[in-house]
């Protein structure tokens, strides 16, 4: 039986430990039995009473609201931290989850730091940093340093969802446990790889964050660039954390940073009229943009990344697309070539889709569009978990397969930091229409750079 744990949340009353971390807690130890005790610690001055009602409402488990406890602290006062330190005398295993606003991450791990809690190169005391991390190269290496000070790097996990949800983590065994896809993976054969993180919701209640951040900060440094890593790396030696964050290390290395003129920004209509915007803010709620990767396996193949808020549905895809066959011609008639798409569905739709070309039935011959699919839900009776179940697992056994390293995290940074900054000293992005797909040059970017035209599986034929 695993030993217990305590797990501190700092930012324990904020929106995202009600809405994904207790949740998703509730769940995971419901079904792995795991003894959790979960110690809010915050500056709101509620009592344990109220926060083990907390967890019962949204952890969902009698168990973990029983056990709960409170903790009311300053962040910058590190006096503040000995009745929390009181509480973990004899714990075996603690966690600490930073959900709080990034400018208090460095308070608190210094004052963890300071009372003796964090307990350097101890592996049963373990950091977890919840994103944003960082708002630039200097301010992620920044933290990365002062992190590094109070822990070491295995007891360090920075919390990317995106790594965590089954789908991505499938990105893996499909390409290197298919002897069929591997020999294809390379400059030969693909033409293009087209990725689409799309969301249908505007920004919600989030203007406070989001306004600082746009969309290539919130989706195209982590969430996005982690994607692509996994999808163009090398083979990794293993697929040990080290091992494969390493490839995805070198991976990042080999792309250079995102050129402005190959970037198009876009800001949804009535995005100035949400609840907490600036009134003339020119953030960008959708990014799209050519990248390359300048090594042997990728050479010339145009890639191109696109994300947006308020667009035509939520949809996050993969598409590999194939160089065409040569042609085939029949009694003298030229077939139309049907590309071969590799379509990687992460969500709504679990999966992989095949499109390929094949007769149509009947006398003549004739080529049609044509798809095999595998759904990702229908390879295990239980439905899919939540990626912060994965990622709360993970983190419990002290596993690092969902979290990206310290290297990775930077490579990010100075990957999208002059388009950032480009961006940031431009003037009003161009509107799209709520529910469209974007701006329109960002169709003209992919059709001159090479990549033919956006592609989602559904409106492609073969793909649905
Ligand atoms: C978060 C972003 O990291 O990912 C949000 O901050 C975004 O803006 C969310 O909505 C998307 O996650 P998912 O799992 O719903 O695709």
């Amino acid at each position: 039986m695993a030993k217990p744990v305590d797990l501190v949340i700092f930012g324990a009353s904020g929106d995202l430990t009600q809405r994904k971390i207790l949740p998703s807690l509730g769940r995971l130890v419901a079904r792995e039995g795991q003894t959790v005790r979960v110690i809010g610690a915050g500056r709101s001055p509620k009592t344990t009473a109220d926060f083990r009602e907390e967890v019962k409402q949204t952890g969902g488990n009698q168990k973990l609201s029983e056990t709960a406890d409170w903790v009311h602290l300053n962040y910058t006062d590190p006096q503040t931290f000995a009745p929390l330190k009181e509480m973990l005398a004899g714990s075996s295993t603690v966690i600490f989850y930073l959900a709080t606003p990034p400018e208090t991450f460095s308070d608190i791990v210094a004052a963890l730091a300071l009372c003796g809690l964090a307990k350097k190169a101890d592996p049963t005391r373990r950091i977890v940093v919840e994103k944003p991390f960082g708002h630039n190269l200097a301010s992620a290496h920044k933290l990365n340093a002062e992190l590094a000070g109070a822990f070491e790097e295995e007891q360090i996990f920075r919390i990317d969802h995106y790594l965590a949800k089954d789908t991505v983590q499938n990105v893996m065994a499909l390409r290197f446990s298919n002897s069929l896809f591997e020999p294809v993976w390379n400059r030969t054969l693909i033409e293009t790889i087209l990725i689409t993180v799309a969301e249908e919701e505007g920004i919600g209640k989030r203007a406070g964050y989001y306004d600082q951040s746009g969309a290539v900060r919130d989706i195209i440094q982590n969430h996005m660039l982690q994607l692509l890593a996994l999808i163009t790396m090398e083979p990794p030696t293993t697929f040990d954390p080290e091992y494969v964050r390493r490839a995805k290390r070198a991976a990042l290395r080999a792309m250079s940073p995102i050129d402005p003129g190959m970037a198009v920004r876009g800001q949804y209509e009535g995005y100035l009229d949400e609840s907490g915007v600036e009134p003339d803010s020119r953030r960008e709620t959708y990014a799209a943009m050519r990248v390359s990767i300048d090594n042997w396996r990728w050479d010339g193949v145009p890639i191109f990344l696109r994300t947006g808020k308020a667009l035509a549905r939520r949809v996050t895809e993969v598409v590999i697309k194939l160089r065409d066959a040569p042609m085939l011609r029949i009694a003298g008639r030229r077939q139309r070539g049907i590309p071969t798409l590799i379509v990687i569905r992460i969500q709504p739709d679990e999966g992989i889709s095949l499109r390929i070309g094949a007769k149509r039935p009947g006398t003549k011959f004739e080529m049609v569009p044509a798809g095999m699919r595998l759904d990702y839900a229908r390879l295990s009776k239980a439905s899919l978990p939540d990626a912060y179940e994965n990622v709360l697992s993970e983190v419990l056994a002290g596993g690092h397969s969902a979290f990206p390293g310290a290297e990775e995290i930077e490579l990010s940074w100075e990957i999208v930091d002059p388009l950032i900054r480009a961006w940031e000293a431009e003037g009003h992005p161009e509107l799209y229409s709520k529910g469209s797909w974007g701006p329109r040059a960002a169709d003209d970017l992919v059709a001159d750079g090479g990549g033919g035209r956006w592609i989602v599986s559904g409106d492609e034929p073969g793909t649905a």
